[in-house]
């Protein structure tokens, strides 16, 4: 006995809508539904004899129809498994009946009756609605319940065999999903790695690197020394004055590179605990950071200008964002030729709720290369001047503010340095929120 297989035939695309795929497809095994067989005449004797006939032989539901009209208003509550129809009819004939069925219900097996004198037109109707049999008139009712039974039958390997493809194809979008999070995981796995096996060597880097800087340090109070002596003999030689400026300045240098060191190593790569961060002038800031160069040789060539148009306030470490300024305009100054201009402004930005200062310089300015590598350790373009450790250390801090520090550059024309940070009440209420349970 063949059962109506409910399956979702002529649904387009799969993947967009799985819950209603997963009921059709439960349904297809579920359904004990008999089949709806219509069948069309305009000759109630076809209608009647066939009719009778198809419900003795078969469990099918089997409702008739005089015209094509009729038949079709029926469909919407009880949609065809099968359609037999007459070929001419008056008003809607058998070939616009099959095709508006077709339409509607593509899955529908479909069933010419014709007279033998109409075979041509039911070829054409085969070829043109795609229509699975046709019988002839008078009918031979074993040959067509068996046509009927191979087109349902056939009907139902087309289901299932869709139904198979959905799922195929959806096992297959699964996979082709879980495939892509894998390599996202190993992707991510192999950064992580990267980012050990980086964070190891620097520690190693800067396990040695202290120690030697602490031994640098030790030996740089000898620095007093060279001070002494142009005190006590420069007077009265020039060149000894001169050679104790050199020492006394070669020293300085090897100073801040043991700061910028020590520094380093101590944050460890981490973004450095604040010490103390409390409402400050950032102004303030520049000042101070200018007035500890005062005695910096490179910064003392260049023409640094400070504007400062408003005072904002800004919550700071105060000593360590000093130090981030004594960087960025040692920096500045070595770029620059001597007499070269350095501009150091501050500004606000009301809409965004941010603290901006800028450090502009007209010196050599930066390729691609040398921009996309600041801030790594020890990456430097100054050979035995520098240490590399400098920008690293200022971002950190930067970042430690929840700040941001980014640079503009030119090459031949200068760089623009900015440091970000959030203004005072942006900071004040990011801090009690962040206190809030
Ligand atoms: N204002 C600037 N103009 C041009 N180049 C700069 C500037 N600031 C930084 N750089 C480049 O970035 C590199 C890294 O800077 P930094 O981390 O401070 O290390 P260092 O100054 O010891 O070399 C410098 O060697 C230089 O090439
Ligand atoms: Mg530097």
């Amino acid at each position: 006995m063949l059962f109506r297989v409910v399956a979702p035939l002529g649904v387009q695309g799969y993947g967009q809508d799985d819950a209603w795929l997963d009921v059709q497809r439960r349904k297809c095994y579920l359904s004990k539904v008999p089949y709806a067989v219509y069948l069309v005449d305009d000759d109630p004797l076809v209608t009647e004899s066939l009719g009778t006939a198809l419900r003795i032989e078969t469990t099918y539901d089997v409702v008739t129809f005089l015209s094509g009209t009729a038949a079709l208003g029926a469909m919407p509550d009880r949609p065809p498994d099968v359609l037999i129809t007459d070929f001419k009819m008056p008003g809607l004939d058998g070939l616009a009946l099959l095709r508006a069925v077709r339409q509607a219900y593509p899955d529908a097996v479909l069933m010419l009756l014709t007279g033998y004198a109409d075979k041509e037109s039911a070829i054409r109707a085969i070829n043109e609605v795609g229509i699975f049999q046709y019988v002839e008139k008078p009918w031979d009712l074993q040959d067509l319940l068996l046509k009927l039974r191979a087109g349902l039958e056939r009907r139902e390997l087309t289901a299932s065999l869709t139904a198979a493809n959905l799922d195929l194809a959806r096992r297959n979008e699964e996979l082709a999903r879980s495939l892509s999070e894998l390599a996202r995981a190993h992707e991510e796995l192999r950064k992580t790695h990267e980012r050990l096996l980086l964070n190891e060597r620097l520690a190693v880097v800067g396990r040695v690197a202290s120690g030697i800087a602490h031994e640098i340090g030790n030996q740089l109070t000898l620095v007093g020394y060279a001070q002494a002596i142009r005190e006590k003999v420069g007077a009265r030689d020039p060149q000894v004055a001169e050679y104790a400026d050199i020492i006394t300045t070669a020293q300085k240098r090897l100073a801040a590179m043991v700061t910028e060191i020590k520094d380093f190593t101590r944050g460890n790569g981490d973004v450095p605990p604040l010490l103390s961060s409390e409402p400050t002038d950032v102004a303030l800031v520049i000042e101070e950071a200018l007035s500890i160069l005062r005695y910096d040789d490179e910064v003392k060539a260049c023409k640094t200008k400070v504007l400062i148009e408003s005072r904002p306030l800004a919550l700071l470490d105060r000593a360590k964002l000093t130090q981030v300024l004594i960087n960025l305009l040692r920096n500045a100054a070595q770029a620059s030729k001597p007499g070269g201009e350095i501009l150091v402004s501050v500004g606000e930005d009301a809409e965004s709720r941010t603290v901006q200062i800028l450090v502009e310089d007209e010196g050599t300015g930066m390729p691609e290369d040398v921009l996309s590598r600041l801030g790594e350790p020890f990456f430097s373009t100054k050979g035995e001047r520098g240490t590399g450790l400098g920008l690293g250390i200022s971002r950190r801090i930067v970042e430690g503010h929840d700040g941001v520090l980014s640079f503009a550059s030119q090459v031949g024309q200068g760089t623009r340095v900015t440091i970000t940070l959030p203004s005072l009440d942006a900071a004040l209420e990011r801090k009690g929120s962040a206190r809030a349970p």
